[in-house]
């Protein structure tokens, strides 16, 4: 097996939750694990999350709702944030017990069709011009007579990362305006960001935080102290001498000053590690950062190595929680992204290893 590894310590997103859990007072949470937990594995986390308490889990469509059901008790509600595109997608929402976030009457039309008796979210636009339902209290009434039952109105707020941007307040002023016009049994706005930035701004009976659970700091200058969940590393699999003047890697980009040493390590861009680190980011070892050297491969990447005590079968990270270790969002940022793809993008043939209590 290869030694390229994801390893989530599953304590550090328990205490995460339960920071969180803190921060949002009365309002539940509704974790979000779409996207394969972003990257950290739905299943566990999702298991995780279970056992110490949450009851609402946020997934993208009916095939990650599948999943998630078929290990999930049936007291925890699975919401699908991109709803339902077809009537096989409104079938599997019956037959899984899954609450679609619906945005128009065609959704409405296909879960009645499949004879769907739960409940559904409605989802509004306040501002960031992405799905959002036209004409809301038509909507309302649909449900009503269809006798779904509606969980509750949600909105997303589009710069909640950049707390002063104006646009914030006007996206909370038309969500108030939504709760005075409707009646709703929950409501729901917040996102990671949100829920530090504006925790007692919005009446929410529900926050939806992604990110956070996974311990990254939404705004880096108002840190809740969340703890990173995920070590992405593997091992130096050869050491090699090159002489000064040979280059590394694909094209390369990368000319040995002298001659010297240099690690070969099994993490490639098929692993999740960004092409985008070529000759940039660096792996931690315990005897110091390595710079990548020559473009990063498929398969490999390879490090310069100054210290001779480096040797085959040592262990680098590339992104962790421990103190000397960069953090993904940092990772990320020397890549022009954001954690959030740095994690999807986050391979499935990572050997994932869960350690912790939970
Ligand atoms: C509708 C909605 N709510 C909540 C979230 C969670 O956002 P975050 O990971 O920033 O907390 C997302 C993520 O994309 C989302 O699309």
């Amino acid at each position: 097996m290869r030694p390229a590894s994801l390893t989530i310590d599953l304590n550090h997103l328990v205490e995460n939750y339960h920071l969180l859990q803190q921060q949002a007072g009365k309002a539940a949470i509704m974790a979000v694990v779409k996207a394969n937990a972003y990257g950290h594995g739905l299943l566990p986390i999702a298991q995780a999350l279970y056992q110490c308490g949450c009851r609402s889990f946020a997934v993208t469509d009916a095939t990650e709702g599948i999943q998630l059901r078929q290990t999930t008790a049936l007291d925890a509600s699975i919401i699908l944030f991109s709803g339902i595109d077809n009537i096989d997608d409104a079938k599997v929402c019956v037959q899984h017990q899954l609450s679609p976030v619906c945005v128009h009457s065609t959704q409405l039309a296909m879960l009645q069709k499949a004879d769907f008796k739960g409940s559904v979210w409605l989802k509004v636009d306040t501002g960031m011009n992405r799905l959002g339902a036209e004409g809301l209290a038509l909507l309302i009434s649909e449900v009503e007579q269809a006798k779904f039952q509606l969980a509750g109105i949600m909105s997303h707020l589009a710069c909640a990362d950049t707390p002063e941007h104006p646009l914030n307040l006007q996206q909370i002023k038309r969500f108030k305006q939504i709760q005075q016009d409707t009646l709703a049994p929950a409501y729901s706005l917040l996102n990671s960001a949100g829920l530090i930035a504006f925790p007692s701004n919005i009446p929410t009976d529900i926050v939806r935080p992604g990110l956070a659970l996974y311990g990254i700091e939404p705004i880096t200058d108002q840190p809740l102290g969340l703890k990173p969940i995920a070590e992405l590393g593997s091992q130096i699999i050869q050491i090699r001498n090159i002489k000064q003047g040979e280059s590394v890697s694909y094209n390369g980009t990368w000319v040995a000053p002298y001659d010297m040493r240099i690690a070969i390590v099994a993490m490639g861009y098929a692993d999740g590690l960004p092409r985008l680190l070529s000759n940039q980011g660096h792996a931690w070892h315990p005897l110091g950062a390595l710079p990548i050297v020559g473009r990063v491969c498929m398969d490999y990447c390879m490090l310069a190595v100054e210290d001779a005590n480096i040797k085959q079968g040592d262990k680098v990270v590339f992104f962790g929680s421990q103190d000397n270790q960069p953090r993904a969002n940092q990772v990320a940022a020397q890549c022009q992204t954001i954690a959030y793809e740095l994690f999807t993008h986050l391979s499935e043939r990572l050997h994932r290893t869960y350690i912790g209590e939970a």
